[in-house]
């Protein structure tokens, strides 16, 4: 039908299996864990994915977008040592695996009560070291930062929905202040492989 990657079209055919039995989205996203691991874990997709454009410049490759159940397929290329930003994906669930290269993420609690404009006062909580394989599952809100390795890291990321134009928050835990904004840019990237 399409010149699709037939690993990318299995993928997205297990997940919209998942989204097809389960109304409830945040239970998809969690069945939608093993997916994940799975096509990040394949030998096949971390060597399609060597020659993949680094995202540097607030970028995601934009995958695909599901024509009837709205999640999306992006990936993120960063260079060596990238410092990662404080944000949430304001309603969105987020499966973020790595796909080449390590990464870390970053947890993080809100500890004032949001009711003061443009101030926030984040603590981090917990970091996780993840190497090629590894999954997690970011929930809507949820206050958080991806850092990179010391190589060329390369993750693909499902949402529930598409982001981009959505407002996001972004935190500076030193200087305890919040900015509201729009996302990532989004670039349509066809996979090979
Ligand atoms: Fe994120």
């Amino acid at each position: 039908m399409t010149g699709r990657s037939p690993l990318l079209q299995s993928f997205i055919d297990e997940l919209r299996a998942i989204w097809a039995a389960e109304p409830d989205t945040g239970r998809c996203m969690e069945r939608a864990r093993l997916a994940v691991v799975d096509f990040v874990s394949d030998p096949r997709v971390q060597a399609a994915s060597v020659d993949w454009p680094s995202t540097e410049g607030r970028k995601n490759l934009l995958l695909y977008v599901d024509p009837d159940y709205h999640f999306v397929i992006n990936a993120v290329v960063r260079v060596p040592g990238r410092k990662g930003n404080v944000h949430d994906h304001a309603h969105a669930w987020v499966l973020y695996g790595v796909l080449a290269g390590t990464e870390s993420l970053e947890r993080y609690e809100r500890l004032d009560d949001g009711t003061r404009e443009g101030y926030a006062d984040v603590r981090m909580t917990s970091v996780s070291h993840g190497t090629p394989g590894a999954v997690d599952l970011v929930k809507p809100w949820d206050i958080h930062a991806e850092q990179g390795g010391p190589t060329r890291s390369v993750a693909i990321i499902v949402r529930s929905a598409k982001l981009g134009e959505v407002i996001q928050n972004r935190y500076d835990p030193v200087g305890k202040t919040i900015l509201s904004g729009p996302g990532p840019a989004q670039i349509p990237f066809e996979m090979r492989g």
